[in-house]
């Protein structure tokens, strides 16, 4: 078995990042959002992905414009997935935005048909309760950018079946992808324990200890990271970072997941990181 056509739902930062690695090895993909503009944009996106990956990735397919724009098609229309054989969902963290997808999806998709559900934080079970088909949903956590990047967390939610897990290595193998596979709870592994830290670091920022040079500095120059919270921050985009905390804070009632003020204030004046050229720091357009 191989997926032949996957539909890609959301083509924001992660969604533009799953078509360009389903378009580089070779499956069709359909890529739906509701903004004309965004669609405009990933379109731009995936294909400057492509001419660089051979660049940027050791073994990385030679994939030319004319093959990108014969596999990849953009839509408005969410029924145009209704002959994929595979579905990633990758729309705003945001439930009562998934909670209307997911119904709709459920309608459009054939039954057998499984659904990879890309979310920072809100439990897979949770959304498999929305649907008639729980056992078909799955978790997965991609991270950017997402067609540099070998390994996913992947999550078991309550009614997740190993037929599910069996179709998506399927599906990774086909995309040179390992995954980890881990249980349904709030923020899974990886945020649970990555937003606190980036939380904590604007809180430092907030009470003036450091600038946000010197607090990524000491995590990268000190510890040995690759990147430091607040940079890590700016690219995920600000408004999910916020969007995740809210949701571990709702979910575990525990104050420590409050989202610091800054944070939110930056959202709220459009300082989302490099989606939008400024957040901790500037970044030039390209
Ligand atoms: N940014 C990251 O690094 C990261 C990492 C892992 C997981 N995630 C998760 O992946 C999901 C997407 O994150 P993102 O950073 O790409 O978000 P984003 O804000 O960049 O993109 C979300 C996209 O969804 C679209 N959208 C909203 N409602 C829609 C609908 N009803 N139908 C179709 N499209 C719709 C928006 O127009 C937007 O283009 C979120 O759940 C997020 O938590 C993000």
């Amino acid at each position: 078995m191989t997926f032949k056509n996957v539909g890609v739902i959301g083509a924001g930062n992660i969604g533009i990042g799953a078509a360009t690695d389903l378009v580089l090895h070779g499956i069709n993909c359909v890529l739906v959002d509701i903004s004309h503009d965004q669609l405009e944009k990933a379109n731009e996106e995936i294909l400057k992905n492509i001419r660089f990956a051979p660049l940027v990735l050791k073994n990385s397919p030679k994939v030319s414009k004319e093959e990108v724009l014969e596999r990849l098609k953009l839509s408005i229309n969410i029924k145009d997935l209704s002959a994929c054989d595979f579905v990633i969902e990758n729309v705003t963290e945001d439930w009562e935005i998934k909670e209307n997808v997911y119904k709709q999806l459920d309608e459009i998709l054939n039954p057998e048909v499984c659904i990879g559900c890309n979310t920072s934080c809100i439990s897979i079970t949770k959304v498999g309760s929305v649907t008639n088909r729980p056992d078909k949903i799955v978790g997965i956590h991609l991270m950017n950018p997402v067609h540099m990047k070998p390994t996913v967390e992947v999550i078991k939610g309550f009614h997740t079946s190993d037929d599910t897990l069996e179709k998506l290595h399927v599906l990774f193998k086909q995309l040179n992808k390992n995954s980890i596979v881990v249980n349904d709870m709030p923020g899974f592994v990886s945020n649970r324990i990555s937003h606190l830290f980036m939380n904590e670091a604007v809180f430092v920022l907030q009470d003036q200890v450091a600038s946000a040079k010197d607090i990524d500095d000491i995590f990268k120059k000190c510890f040995g990271h690759i990147m430091g919270p607040l940079e890590t921050a700016d690219l995920i985009g600000l408004d999910t970072v916020m969007h995740s905390l809210d949701v571990l804070y709702e979910s575990y009632h525990d104050p420590k997941f409050r989202c610091c003020p800054l944070l939110r204030k930056m959202v709220y004046a459009g300082q989302l990181g490099r989606k939008t050229g400024k957040g901790f720091y500037e970044y030039p357009k390209v």
